[in-house]
């Protein structure tokens, strides 16, 4: 996911891995960036594909329905940048919308397609996944709603990729359809670093091993960007046989940046939230849902 900052260490089991035991099979076709837990450097999201879902359980509640409203009131036909493993999309395509989901990940995507195979097959007739970057892929279908959700807005590297997203959303929809962003707008806590100790997942469904997750967040002031690095370690009894890192950075903004943004790739503001019941936004707000509409006119 893009987590914007660390929870606070909840219980800390002991973490003992013999790292003279680690085994041949498993080092790391995944192992990324640098050895030490300092450097940070983008990964893209294939080393996360495998523990996302482990993470990040289907989306449902106020969060799901929030989407479902809002394609209640621009239609049925979606369109999702940075589906990821199809954690909104496939919800969606349950309540009976038609759901495009593209993402710059194949191994995320790779995951997608698994979970769509297992399901009904009038669900699976409405869902479909294409690999690209949200900043500039084309889909052949016109869509009422084009959105990107849980934070995926930010991890674009600059203002004018976000903007080029917005655009190209924009042109995927229909005169009066929408765009819609649901982020985050930085607080000063947002700039400190921080460091979440080992935390017990699940076992990794595919294999049977059990996966433990260290979390190093830092700021690039330069940048104004908070940095996550994930350390994903997969265990086979005490013996650590795998470790993944997944390093991504999101942009911190404001909600006056968000907005501007929207305005700059010419939509027109159609709502501004702070939560997925779409009280007002406040600076206090723990998410910002932008919504903008394409006011283009048909020829
Ligand atoms: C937080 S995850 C998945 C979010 C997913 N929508 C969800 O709610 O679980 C972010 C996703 O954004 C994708 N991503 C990052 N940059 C991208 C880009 N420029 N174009 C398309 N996908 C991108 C990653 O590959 C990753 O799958």
């Amino acid at each position: 996911m893009a987590h914007r900052k660390l929870r606070k260490p909840q219980e800390l089991p002991s973490h003992k891995h013999d790292l003279t035991q680690v085994s041949d099979t498993f080092q790391l076709q995944d192992l990324n960036g640098s050895p030490n837990n300092t450097g940070f450097q983008e990964t893209g999201y294939d080393p996360a594909s495998s523990v996302y879902d482990m993470e990040y359980e289907e989306c449902t509640g106020s969060e799901l329905e929030f989407w479902v409203n809002e394609s209640k009131t621009f239609g049925s036909r979606l369109l999702e940048f940075a589906v990821g493993t199809g954690r909104i999309a496939i919800p969606l395509a349950r309540h009976g919308f038609q759901v495009v989901g593209v993402d710059s990940s194949q191994r995320m995507l790779d995951q997608a397609h698994s979970k769509k195979s297992l399901l009904p097959s009038p669900v699976q007739r409405r869902l479909k996944f294409k690999h690209g970057h949200m900043e500039q892929c084309r889909v052949d279908l016109v869509f009422d709603l084009a959105f990107v959700g849980f934070n995926s807005y930010l991890l674009l590297p600059d203002k004018e990729s976000r903007i080029a997203t917005l655009r190209n959303a924009s042109c995927h929809v229909r005169p009066g359809g929408a765009v819609a962003v649901d982020v985050f707008a930085a607080v000063p806590l947002d700039a400190e670093p921080d460091h979440e100790e080992v935390e017990f997942l699940e076992r990794d469904p595919t294999t049977g091993l059990r996966v433990t997750r260290e979390r190093f967040y830092s700021h690039n002031s330069g940048l104004n960007r908070g940095q996550s690095t994930l350390v994903y370690r997969f265990y086979e009894n005490q013996v650590m046989v795998c470790e993944r890192r997944l390093g991504y950075s999101l942009a911190l903004v404001s909600r006056d940046d968000v907005v501007s943004e929207f305005t700059d790739a010419g939509l027109e503001i159609d709502g501004i939230y702070g939560s997925y019941e779409r009280e007002p936004w406040t600076p206090g707000s723990p998410i910002l849902i932008v919504v903008g509409r394409n006011t283009s006119v048909d020829t």
